[in-house]
């Protein structure tokens, strides 16, 4: 159904003057009116708690955001995605990663097709084959169990798979090194294959398609080496795939026996549920991997289920597209305060720029607002020593998610609770900011002279005011943890229904590929074609000149 331009809605209109009486807002003083907001403005689901009350919004703020996503169609458009309509309109696809999760005996059927017996028996397999690699009863080619195992995959194939495993590193087994290359760069497959054995490594080739360059170069320089060492009869015990194109894996010398498939329904960047999490199974085990599954499903009911005005993805969302909008703000930072969620930025990176980094609507009209902001970050408490200080003191105001775990899955308490000081104090320190008089206040005590404290003051006052959100958990477990990434795609999908845009695919990768296979025949021909700008013919020549 086509969507009228969002600014011209009347629930947007009513946000368009509702932020105009907003801009002075001052989160301070927010606080200051009401003991409730904490309680007010928070909210429990599937084993995880977000406090949103940092935000620079009131009850009719929430309001009018929630009637926006109401009149965009939020619920109606996330039920039409969990029952498997083609919402992915530029591909003619359904977007079923919700059905990867779903429990055994779910009823969906797409196109005639049982969608729930299709991912259950993938799911047998997964389990089965990482059972028998985990025990041991999986040998290599000269009778010896496997100890490395070899991710090769790209984006959706590699981010997903490694956030998870770098999480859940509690839960990994013990025999079992994780490996995972996926840059062009050969560098990286060199790293990898020095620190393994051809005799005890698995290679696991994940690509949806088949056809991603960087992957299929790694794969074929991993199978090279590999048969430098071993006969080609080996390759069943120490190469598998997992992709939705069988035909491509029989090319590339695969046995289809050992193929793991999965649908053109799964998004590269949401895949990790389907078997490209074969890697995460192996590490941590099918039962850990399976309440990965169940934390993801507990989200998705509550997506499903909960009132809007009370939905963690919704609300999510919501203050996200008011951030973006009414604040200006151009990026959003994450900072897990859990050292083992280290990749989990890089995995948002993709799941929220790739999604919503687009400027037209479904149906293909400029959009007439900002979309998707910058995502980035790193974890707490580094990233308070590198980037920080922009965030507390810089000219752009960037809201940041706060993660952290109640519990932590050691027994360093002291270290705990400095960790989770440093994250409270940090979300309270942007809220609050220091004013110039609170300054002048503190250097009187230190006995300053006044000059030196109006000279020193305008360098040490915060101007506070900065939006954040804080998501806690209990422990980091593969629940929660699947909770949290199930979380973040349900926001992404609000956001996308609000901007009319089609959150599914992503054709912005496209151009790149098309110039680098170019580039490429060039690099390594004979001559430099005269069809670029000077600038890329000069390059090209000075890489040419270096072979
Ligand atoms: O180029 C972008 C992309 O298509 C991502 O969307 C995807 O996750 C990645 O490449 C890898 O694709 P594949 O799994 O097909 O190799």
């Amino acid at each position: 159904m086509l969507q009228p331009a969002l600014t011209s809605t009347a629930s947007y209109q009513a946000l368009e003057t509702h932020a105009i009486e907003a801009e002075d807002w001052q989160l301070r003083s927010l606080f200051a009116a009401s003991d409730t907001r904490f309680p007010d403005m928070t909210v429990d689901a599937a084993g995880l708690f977000l406090d949103y009350s940092k935000n620079r919004i009131d009850a009719r703020t929430l309001e009018l955001l929630t009637e926006l996503a109401r009149e965009r169609g939020v619920d109606t458009q996330r039920d039409a995605m969990f029952a498997g309509e083609r919402i992915n309109l530029t591909e003619q696809r359904a977007v079923l990663h919700t059905a990867l999760r779903a429990p055994r005996g779910t009823a969906l059927t797409v196109d005639g097709q049982d969608v729930n017996a299709d991912v259950h028996a993938v799911l047998d397999r997964v389990r089965i084959f990482s059972d028998a690699v985990r025990s041991g009863t999986w040998l290599g080619h000269s009778g010896k169990p496997i100890t490395d195992i070899v991710n090769i995959g790209i984006g959706g194939s590699d981010l997903g798979p490694k956030m998870v495993c770098l999480a859940l590193r509690q839960y990994a087994h013990p025999r079992l090194r994780m490996h995972f290359v996926s840059n062009v760069d050969g560098h990286d497959m060199d790293a990898a294959l020095t620190k393994v054995n051809p005799e005890t490594t698995l290679f696991i080739v994940a690509s949806k398609t088949f056809t991603t360059t960087e992957t299929m170069m790694n794969a074929q320089t991993a199978r090279a080496w590999f048969l430098q060492s071993a006969p080609s009869e080996a390759l069943a015990k120490h190469f598998v795939a997992v992709s939705t194109n069988t035909e491509a894996i029989k090319a590339f010398g695969i046995d289809p026996a050992n193929m793991f498939p999965f649908w053109d329904w799964v998004g590269g960047r949401y895949s990790v549920w389907s078997a490209i999490g074969l890697s995460v199974a192996l590490s941590v085990g099918f039962g850990y991997f399976s309440d990965l599954l169940a934390g993801a499903h507990a989200m998705d009911v509550h997506f499903k289920e909960a009132p809007l005005e009370k939905n963690m993805p919704v609300l999510l969302g919501m203050i996200g597209f008011w951030n973006r909008h009414f604040l200006g703000c151009a990026s959003l930072s994450i900072a897990p305060y859990h050292q083992d969620l280290n990749r989990f930025p890089a995995y948002l990176q993709q799941l929220d720029m790739e999604s919503n980094g687009k400027r037209v609507t479904k149906g293909g009209q400029p959009v007439d607002t900002l979309t998707c902001p910058v995502i980035w970050g790193d974890c707490g408490t580094n990233g308070q020593h590198a980037y920080f200080q922009l965030l507390h003191q810089g000219t752009d105001v960037t809201p940041i998610d706060f993660i952290a775990a109640l519990r932590p899955a050691h027994e360093y308490t002291n270290q705990h609770a400095a960790l989770l000081a440093n994250c409270f104090a940090q979300s309270e320190a942007f809220m609050r900011g220091k004013t110039i008089d609170e300054v002048r206040v503190d250097l009187q005590a230190q006995g300053l002279s006044l000059a030196e404290i109006e000279r020193l003051a305008p360098h040490k006052t915060f101007p506070g005011n900065r939006p954040s959100n804080t998501i806690l958990m209990e422990y980091l477990t593969p629940y929660t943890l699947g909770a949290l990434i199930a979380l973040y795609e349900h926001k992404t999908f609000v956001q996308g229904v609000i901007w009319d845009v089609n959150s599914f695919d992503q054709w912005g990768v496209e151009l790149g590929k098309v110039l680098a296979k170019s580039i490429e025949a060039e690099l390594t021909g004979a001559s430099v074609p005269e069809r670029h700008d000077c600038s890329t013919n000069g390059l090209i020549a000075m890489a040419k000149a270096a072979v």
